[in-house]
């Protein structure tokens, strides 16, 4: 096996349901916070991580995906006539040269374990990374960044943690952990259960859009049964993983928004315009103002 990470898989097949009518024609993942959509934030951070191949898996609403990677001729050339070369190097400069994009096709949304299974025969027989653009996380280093490094030490599966409330377990993989960390922020793990009851949950320690996986997982993904909601779940997946390999949970640092929900979206959006350079400012003289008023 490969010690390096260099391929990242982008799950962006499901339904984006919670936020309907939006996510009718345009991928969830396409949703911009201030000026970059999701699935940006996501490649960048791969990118940064030291991955140069990034596979995407995509559904129904692949167009807008596959165009905002893709070289987009007429623009530039108008941008470029126009002399506009700031909005010339940010649609051109999406991602570096030397990175490839892949794309996939998920026929079916038949669950995010069967989303990263289509990936399979692009990744062969190496470790890999999945992201989850609508989990944006707010760290520096990035937080798949963190996660190579701890790979670079022990290079087995590793699953992005976070404390979470109790009562939220229902929205999460939850894993148990052995006591005592095997490296800062770093467990190894006993268990892992999807969207469990409150009083179920093993833990407080929630999985996010963020996992470094041995090729292994795959065996598993293809012998697993449809599981929580009818699904085929990444969750159960790693579960048979554990039985025959470790697998570790990273408690990653920085601040995580669920921008699959209206609420986490709205506060990743706060928290992105506060820092924008070029309305940031403005934005907060504004939010000022509106305290005032009330
Ligand atoms: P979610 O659980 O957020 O589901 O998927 P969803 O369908 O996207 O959104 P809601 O719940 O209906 O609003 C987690 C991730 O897995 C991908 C999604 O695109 C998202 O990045 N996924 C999920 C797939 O690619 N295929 C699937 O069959 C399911």
């Amino acid at each position: 096996m490969k010690k390096k990470v260099t391929k990242a898989v982008f799950p962006v097949a499901g339904l984006g349901t919670r936020f309907l009518p939006a996510t009718k024609a345009n991928a969830k993942e396409m949703l911009p916070i201030v000026d970059k959509p999701l699935i940006q934030y996501a490649a960048e951070e791969a990118v940064a991580a030291g991955i140069t191949e990034l596979i995407f898996v995509t559904g129904r609403t692949k167009r807008s995906i596959e165009d905002h990677f893709d070289k987009a001729y007429e623009l530039e050339s108008e941008l470029a006539i126009a002399g506009k070369v700031d909005l010339l190097e940010q649609a051109r400069d999406v991602l570096p040269r030397e990175v490839t994009c892949i794309y996939v096709r998920q026929a079916q949304a038949l669950g995010l374990g069967h989303a990263v299974l289509c990936a399979r025969s692009l990744i062969g027989d190496e470790a890999f990374a999945v992201l989850l653009a609508d989990d944006l996380i707010d760290a520096q280093p990035f937080a798949l960044q963190q996660m190579t490094q701890r790979f670079d030490m022990f290079p087995v599966s590793i699953l992005g943690v976070e404390r979470i409330a109790r009562e939220d377990s229902r929205k999460y993989g939850v894993v148990s952990v052995h006591a005592g960390a095997v490296a800062e922020r770093l467990y190894r793990m006993q268990g892992i259960v999807e969207k469990p009851e409150p009083a179920q949950a093993p833990s407080d320690l929630g999985v996010v859009g963020r996992y470094i996986l041995t090729p292994r997982v795959f065996d598993h993904l293809a012998a697993i049964q449809p599981g929580a909601g009818g699904e085929i779940q990444l969750t159960d997946g790693i579960a048979a993983l554990m039985k025959e390999e470790a697998v570790m949970a990273y408690e990653f640092e920085g601040t995580r928004y669920d921008c699959g929900s209206k609420l986490g979206y709205l506060k990743a959006t706060l928290s992105y315009a506060l820092k924008h350079p070029e309305v940031g400012q403005d934005f907060a003289a504004y939010l000022r103002q509106m305290a005032l008023l009330r």
